[in-house]
């Protein structure tokens, strides 16, 4: 199939800059669907010949969704795979086929034991061969390949270092497949789904780049925030061996298949007025003021018509009038989104404010995700909220036992032991704490983990004030599928979110509506939301609700998305971060934080501090840290 059948009929963008042909999807699903369906195509066309149709095969996060979608077609669509020959990229060494983090269990567990490929087709590096083999081995795996006549069809992820495969950073152009020392940032991203740094092996067995590079066809995918920059080096920046993937810039037939955060660091998408026209809309004009005044280090009152003009803005001048016009109309946009009464200043003139004065008091429910994504993202705002008279409910919609470590359920345990509570239950769970490769914990141990989060994230509302009788635990079914990857939103999630939302009536509803956890929770709790507020569009009462969405812990918005700016006293900071100790149980050891090593306190006070600071920078008042909200229309 030509790369071109991915465009979108009339589109035409403008890609100076681009080395790499790319394309961009609103999310990683409409991305998958499309990738899924050439390769299937692929197929077909290939059996219709009566040939085989040979596929280089990818592990990791990327292309689950694409062998999701590849699944449900063999089920319902008839799709066969008795013609396929699959050769896997790569598989970690040393390691044991059995192995649960093994790339043999990923890709049975994702596609083969779901399809009716014949077993033979199947090659998957060999994690177990021996030192002295491994040269022997990788020779002859290159041989199997040639033998079936090449890749018909690649598939590929990027890592954050740039590896294709694990051809790490000074991997050469012409290399093979062969033994590789993995780099760390590769072995970091790693870590979580080996519960720590250290379980994750040091080496593995890769393709090379020439074996890649000879595919006949390559699709490259990439999803979310965290790959945009190494996406925009890639496309964008010089071929080296530093970053492998910009080889693919010499393949003839490569794609790139994106979600916009992906994308979003794109010359064409980052700063478009560079390669084209553009559509001058308020949010534009606040993007590029906003970047022209970081680039140039001054605040936004200072910049002059000739920084514009050399900066590829002469056109927003020229609709403008001049800089001093657009600099004082953008200053004070901004300056607007400044506010300390998110939930509105009750008598006081509201037509420059983002919320409105009334109704007071509001009430206002707040949805975290995970017990304690309130507090870590907004809970400056929350406390002000209380403090400014506002019925305040929190809702949190998921468990959260995933995050509780087995020395910190022991502890509760224990506690219990020593208050002479030794129950049958309490042995149980003491037996299955010793037990360390357990395939999962019990019901009765999440239950205890659970109850663990629940106890947690109720004294930190209580030490901010909230009223114990507005805290509202979901429990959202879709959290407890036997396999994170297996979630997935049923019409109960939608329904106790409508009930909730119905129960309270709120004027103001805040959500995470960051979609970069590593777990995906945020994303599926978001959209359940969204799927919820459909539901009550037509409540009467529902004319009244505003929605805001904060951002969780791995991100911020950039100063041109904000639409309400909360700033923080240095008393409050320091309130917030007591109220966030309150989450005990994720401190420390916590497992799914994602790259990022810091505490989630210390994380939430940086990302706040820097954030003020970025409005200082473009010549607004000097507070000590902010929160941010953008405004959902729903
Ligand atoms: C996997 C592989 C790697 C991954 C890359 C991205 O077989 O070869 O190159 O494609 O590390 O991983 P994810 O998709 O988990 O972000």
């Amino acid at each position: 199939m030509k790369s071109i059948a991915y465009r979108k009929p009339g589109q035409i963008e403008e890609t100076r800059y681009e080395k790499i042909h790319n394309v961009v999807f609103d999310n990683d699903r409409e991305g998958s669907l499309v990738v899924a369906r050439e390769i299937a195509d692929l197929i077909r066309n290939k059996a219709a010949k009566g040939e085989y149709a040979v596929l280089g095969l990818a592990t990791g996060s990327s292309p689950i969704k694409v062998y999701d979608e590849l699944v449900r077609m063999h089920r319902e669509e008839g799709l066969s795979f008795a013609n396929v020959v699959t050769f896997n990229l790569d598989e970690y060494y040393p390691m044991d086929p059995k192995d649960v983090h093994s790339y043999h269990y990923f890709m049975y567990q994702y596609l083969f034991k779901h399809v009716d490929i014949p077993p033979e087709h199947i090659h998957i590096p060999d994690g177990t061969v021996g030192m002295d083999e491994i040269q022997d081995y990788c020779r002859a795996y290159e041989e199997k390949i040639r033998s079936y006549g090449g890749l018909d069809f690649q598939l590929l992820g990027i890592g954050r270092s740039g590896h294709i495969g694990f051809n790490e950073p000074g991997s050469h152009i012409n290399s093979r497949t062969r033994l590789i020392t993995l780099s760390h940032i590769t072995r970091v991203d790693a870590a979580p789904s080996f519960h720590g740094l250290n379980n994750v092996p040091r080496k593995a067995i890769t393709m090379g780049i020439s074996t890649i590079m000879e595919a006949k066809r390559i699709v490259l995918l990439a999803w979310s925030k965290k790959k945009s920059a190494i996406i925009r080096r890639t496309v964008e920046g010089e071929m080296t061996s530093d970053v492998p993937a910009t080889y693919l810039q010499q393949h003839p037939n490569t794609t790139f298949v994106l979600d916009t955060e992906a994308a979003s660091k794109l010359t064409r998408i980052d700063t478009p007025w560079i390669v084209r026209d553009v559509d001058w809309d308020d949010q534009m004009s606040k993007k590029a003021v906003v970047w022209l005044s970081k680039k140039t280090g001054l605040p936004i009152l200072k910049l002059t018509d000739n920084q514009y003009n050399q900066n590829a803005l002469s056109d927003l001048i020229a609709r403008k009038g001049s800089a001093y016009d657009l600099n004082i109309e953008i200053f004070n946009k901004i300056q607007h989104t400044i506010t300390g009464w998110p939930g509105g200043k009750p008598h006081a003139d509201d037509t420059y404010r983002p919320e409105r004065a009334f109704p007071y008091p509001k009430r206002v429910l707040v949805f975290s995700p995970h017990p304690d994504d309130d507090v870590i993202s907004m809970g400056g705002t929350l406390d002000r909220l209380v403090e400014q008279g506002h019925e305040v409910h929190v809702a949190y919609q998921v468990a959260g036992y995933s995050a509780v470590s087995d020395e910190e359920a022991l502890k509760y345990l224990e506690v219990n032991g020593f208050m002479g509570f030794t129950n049958d239950e309490v042995m149980q769970l003491l037996a299955e704490l010793q037990q360390k490769n357990r395939p999962a914990d019990s019901a009765a141990l999440k239950k205890l983990k659970a109850s663990i989060r629940r106890a947690e994230a109720v004294s930190a509302l209580r030490y901010l004030g909230v009223d114990t009788k507005h805290i509202h635990f979901m429990d959202l079914p879709f959290y407890d599928a036997p396999e994170v990857h297996k979630r997935k939103i049923s019409e109960r999630d939608i329904l106790i979110t409508t009930d909730l939302i119905r129960l309270v009536r709120p004027h103001q509803i805040f959500a995470a509506g960051d979609l970069a956890d590593p777990h995906g929770t945020h994303q599926l709790s978001f959209e359940i939301l969204t799927q919820a507020l459909q539901e009550v569009r037509n409540d009467p009462w529902s004319a009244d609700l505003r929605v805001w969405l904060y951002r969780g812990a791995w991100d911020e918005y950039e100063i041109h998305e904000i639409d309400m700016a909360v700033p923080m006293s240095p008393d409050q900071v320091l309130k917030k971060r007591h109220a966030i100790f309150y989450h005990q149980s994720q401190k420390d050891l916590v497992m799914y934080k994602g790259d990022d090593m810091r505490e989630f306190w210390v994380r939430a006070e940086e990302r706040n501090k820097d954030l003020a600071r970025q409005f200082n920078d473009l010549g607004l008042a000097e507070y000590e840290a902010m929160e941010a909200f953008k405004r959902y229309e729903f």
